[in-house]
């Protein structure tokens, strides 16, 4: 069975509950918040399949617990080949709609610069109303956006046809 691991930083818990939220919905997945359970870029190794959360501060930036391994995975070229990732994580489309989870997108480049499977877990713009982001791409979101600030009600929803659309696409 592949093994799963929910990578997450979050810093005011969204993106957290929608990794937990997908712990149930992911037979043995193993959740690892990144500001408690992470020590070093093996343990991405551990895993099959990558399911990648991370929220969006300041100008489209990546979560502040990303930081340091999103550097780590650029300078220390890690391989990632095989391994399928998905991107997942929280934003705000009214107050910060001209970056709207862009770190979404930043993420999705530095995974696949290092071998990771691309295509997972796209998922469309139609139900969404922003400026600019950088996980557009295609026309698709690369990733799953949620925003509990301005459509909490869809998020529970979102999280469960997403799960079910990876699984297909991942074979799990
Ligand atoms: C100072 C600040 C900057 C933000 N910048 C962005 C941004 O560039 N893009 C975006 O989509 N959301 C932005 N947000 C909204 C957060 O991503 C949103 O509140 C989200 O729910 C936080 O998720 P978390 O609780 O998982 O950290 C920003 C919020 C704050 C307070």
């Amino acid at each position: 069975m592949a093994k799963v691991g929910i990578f997450v930083g979050s810093s005011g818990g969204v993106t957290l509950s929608a990794a937990e939220k997908l712990e149930e919905l992911f037979d043995g997945a193993e959740l690892i918040n990144m500001e408690e359970d992470y020590d070093s870029l093996d343990q991405f190794e551990e895993f099959d399949v990558l399911l990648i959360g991370c929220s969006t501060w300041g100008q489209g930036d990546a979560q502040r617990d990303w930081v340091d391994p999103l550097m780590d995975i650029e300078n220390d070229e890690p391989d990632f080949t095989g391994k399928k990732v998905a991107f997942f994580g929280a934003g705000d489309q009214k107050t910060h709609g001209e970056h709207f989870v862009s770190a979404l997108g930043k993420m999705d480049d530095i995974f696949h610069a290092r071998g990771a499977k691309n295509g997972f877990g796209h998922w469309p713009t139609d139900g969404y109303e922003y400026k600019f982001s950088l996980a557009e791409k295609g026309g698709r979101f690369c990733g799953l956006p949620i925003d509990d600030v301005n459509q909490e009600d869809e998020t529970e929803a979102r999280l469960e046809a997403w799960a079910a659309q990876i699984k297909q696409e991942m074979g799990l």
